[in-house]
């Protein structure tokens, strides 16, 4: 096998190095090596390349950072405006050193989790995605535990893309750059505005080409962009322009400062919502938190806090979504009237002709924003656009309209219809490739934290999606003090210890299954938690004995149909395994799809055994 690999690389390497005529030293770079415990931020020069790599969306989620932290260091005005093959940037990287191991001592690279795609390997994400701004050698150290030649799709590995940081103050910024063939120490210095001696004291005096070096500054260079046709405008103007303008522009104050670059952007990006609400608007400099704009609705005394990071994710979205205008939603939903009302803060409403499910919310929208603007997947209800009122400070997150409503409604409320098992089991099989979708697809990974059975919706055809990423988390195994979720479905040792992790969706996914699999609901009128009694119920050795008690504690409803009880069993193990007291011993959501697959295929297949009888059929 890894003969095999470094045939296949001597083959690649072959044939460019013959082009080159020289040899990259880079090669055989396994990183730089660094001491102490530094952190900094810095900026990766990064040249847009063709297919993947021509809008800084892409190159935002390669780099795990937002369009607008791109396109402000870079001199670019419209973040979402395509850009052209070799179009500079300047990315930002978080830059520290990383105990590795004993041959190697500490790295200084940034870490960035990447997710396998197929045909990646490690050479081709490195030389032609991250464009030689890491190694596949130094990947390789970096990642002992994966084997390059043995990689699966969907698997995260660290790419450590090369930085340092400055050990004076003669310069503020070491930015990483790949020499190209016609570079030399001259053009370098003058591209960057610094000195050749400086590059030279840092890197040695002879360069190689696509060589990774560290090229001294005290400012970043101002880029300049190939001037390219304008981008399609952002958001459709979806205004109605019938209504009175009822508010003026009172000011637009901006301290300049630090974040003034990020400021104005943000300014800008809010005289645009302005303009387009009709809204009075202040932003002011806080003296004492420079990091956060306060808002200020009109009569309202009303002062809301924002994280200017935040803000810049909202921006972001402009142009991927809808935005719709206040009045267009009140008239949607009937002035928010009642009767449009879906559950909780969620209406109904009709615009042009199209449904959409409107949840009204105070400004805490902006983290289920940040986490539903990075997911797409046909399990999880997709967000079709938003709108915000800074005069009642509120914003509507604007998302599709999944018409069956949730499957609580469909297991415990009263309906003509029942849900029979092989439904349930698509249900179940789709919260599942839901769940995997943002435990291992994502980066960072999202914790939905809030799944139960009335978060999940069902569409037209059955087919479930997960809802209402109000509570979501993105980042792992972080502690909180602050619990949140439903009674019934809260992972023990989150409520004990406050500990966020993917197993804490498996535990509340377990429950979901109890509930299909028995009808009853996750807490009763007395308060008993169905986990809980399902776990002593089904404590027996004695698979006669458990069968006995499924039959007793199954839904009324599927008892009369016919099917293998071996998918039952399946299920309910699976269940059980999910409410593991050790989140560490639950299934990961991988083994969860696989079995659950597995007790479809066995549901429908004629078999003899279960209840000690062929089932009964009644209807
Ligand atoms: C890289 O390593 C290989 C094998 O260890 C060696 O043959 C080759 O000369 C090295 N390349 C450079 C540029 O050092
Ligand atoms: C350090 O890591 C490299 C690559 O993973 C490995 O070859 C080497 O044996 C390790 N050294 C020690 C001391 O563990
Ligand atoms: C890199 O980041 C991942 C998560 O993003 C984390 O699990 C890992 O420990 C980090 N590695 C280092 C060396 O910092
Ligand atoms: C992977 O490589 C194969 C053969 O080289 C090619 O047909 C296929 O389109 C590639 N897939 C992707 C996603 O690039
Ligand atoms: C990265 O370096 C290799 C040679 O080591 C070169 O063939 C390749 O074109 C470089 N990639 C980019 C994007 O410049
Ligand atoms: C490749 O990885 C899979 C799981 O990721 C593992 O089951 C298999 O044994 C590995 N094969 C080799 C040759 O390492
Ligand atoms: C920093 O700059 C001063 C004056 O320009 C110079 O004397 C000193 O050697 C520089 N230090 C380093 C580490 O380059
Ligand atoms: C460096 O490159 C520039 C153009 O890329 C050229 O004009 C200049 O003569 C070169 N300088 C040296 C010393 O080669
Ligand atoms: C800073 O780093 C450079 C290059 O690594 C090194 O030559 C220099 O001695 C260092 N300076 C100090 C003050 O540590
Ligand atoms: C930004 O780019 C434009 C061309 O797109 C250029 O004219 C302008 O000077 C650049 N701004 C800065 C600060 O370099």
């Amino acid at each position: 096998m890894r003969v095999l690999w470094v045939l296949l690389l001597l083959g690649l390497l072959g044939s460019c190095c013959k082009c080159n005529g020289q040899t990259a030293r880079q090669e055989n770079n396994t990183g730089f090596t660094c001491t102490g415990t530094r952190t900094c931020s810095t900026y990766a020069f990064y040249r847009a390349s063709s297919p993947d790599f021509l809008e800084l969306a892409s190159i935002g989620d390669l780099f795990e950072v937002s369009r607008l932290m791109i396109s402000s260091p870079s001199n670019i005005s419209n973040p979402s405006a395509p850009l052209v093959p070799d179009q500079p940037l300047l990315v930002p990287l978080t830059c520290s050193c990383n105990p590795v191991n004993a041959t190697y001592g500490s790295l200084s690279y940034a870490n960035i989790s990447y997710t396998i795609k197929p045909n990646d390997t490690f050479f081709i994400v490195s030389t032609f995605k991250f464009n030689n701004l890491t190694t596949y050698p130094s990947v390789e150290v970096v990642n002992p535990t994966l084997v390059a030649t043995n990689l699966s799709i969907g698997q995260t590995v660290i790419f450590p893309v090369f930085c340092k940081c400055p050990n004076t103050s003669n310069y503020t910024y070491l930015i990483s750059y790949v020499v190209q063939p016609s570079d030399n120490i001259s053009s370098i210095a003058s591209f960057f505005g610094t000195d050749q001696q400086s590059i030279i004291n840092q890197n040695g005096n002879t360069l190689h080409d696509y060589d990774t070096i560290f090229v001294p500054v005290r400012r970043l260079p101002a880029l300049s962009q190939p001037a390219i046709a304008p981008a399609p405008a952002p958001a459709p103007a979806t205004v109605s322009s019938g209504k009175d303008r009822t508010g003026t522009v009172i000011g637009l104050g901006i301290g300049l400062g630090v974040v003034g670059l990020l400021l104005i952007l943000v300014g800008a990006v809010w005289v645009y919502r302005e303009v387009l609400m009709k809204d009075k608007l202040r932003v002011v400099r806080d003296e004492e938190e420079q990091r956060k704009v306060y808002l200020g609705g009109k009569g309202k005394g009303k002062e809301e806090k924002m994280d200017v990071k935040l803000m810049a994710n909202v921006s972001d979205c402009l142009d991927k979504y809808r935005v719709f205008g206040i009045e267009e939603l009140v008239e949607a939903t009937d002035g928010f009237h009642q009767s449009c009302l879906i559950q909780g803060s969620v209406y109904r409403g009709e615009i042009d002709g199209e449904v959409f499910a409107i949840k009204k919310m105070k400004w805490n929208a902006y983290e289920e924003l940040k986490i539903l603007q990075k997911v797409n997947h046909g399990n999880l209800v997709k967000l079709e656009g938003f709108c915000i009122d800074p005069e009642e400070a509120n914003c509507y997150l604007v998302y599709e309209y999944v018409e069956n409503g949730s499957l609580y409604s469909w297991l415990h409320e009263d309906k003509n219809e029942k849900l029979n098992w092989k439904k349930r089991l698509r249900v179940a099989i789709d919260i599942a490739n839901g769940l995997q979708y943002i435990h291992e697809h994502t980066r960072p990974r999202v914790v939905h934290k809030d799944i139960k059975s009335s978060n999940i919706l069902l569409d037209s055809n059955m087919r479930a999606k997960i809802a209402n990423f109000g509570l979501a988390k993105s980042g792992m195994n972080a502690i909180t003090m602050h619990i949140v979720g439903t009674q019934g479905y809260i992972a023990p040792e989150y409520l004990a210890d406050g500990v966020v992790s993917t197993k804490m969706d498996i535990f509340s996914f377990g429950v979901v299954l109890l509930e299909l699999i028995s009808g009853k609901e996750a807490i009763d009128e007395e308060g008993n938690l169905l986990w809980a009694s399902a776990i002593k119920t089904f404590d027996v050795d004695n698979e006669r004995e458990k069968s006995r008690r499924l039959k007793e504690w199954l839904d009324k409803d599927i008892l009369r149909e016919t099917f293998s009880i071996d998918s039952l069993i399946g299920v309910l193990t699976v269940a059980i395994a999910c409410l593991h007291k050790d989140p560490s011993k639950r299934p990961s959501i991988m083994d969860i799809v696989y079995a659950l697959s597995k007790s479809e295929d066995m549901a429908f297949e004629i078999s003899d055994d279960g209840f000690g009888s062929p089932r009964v059929v009644a209807r």
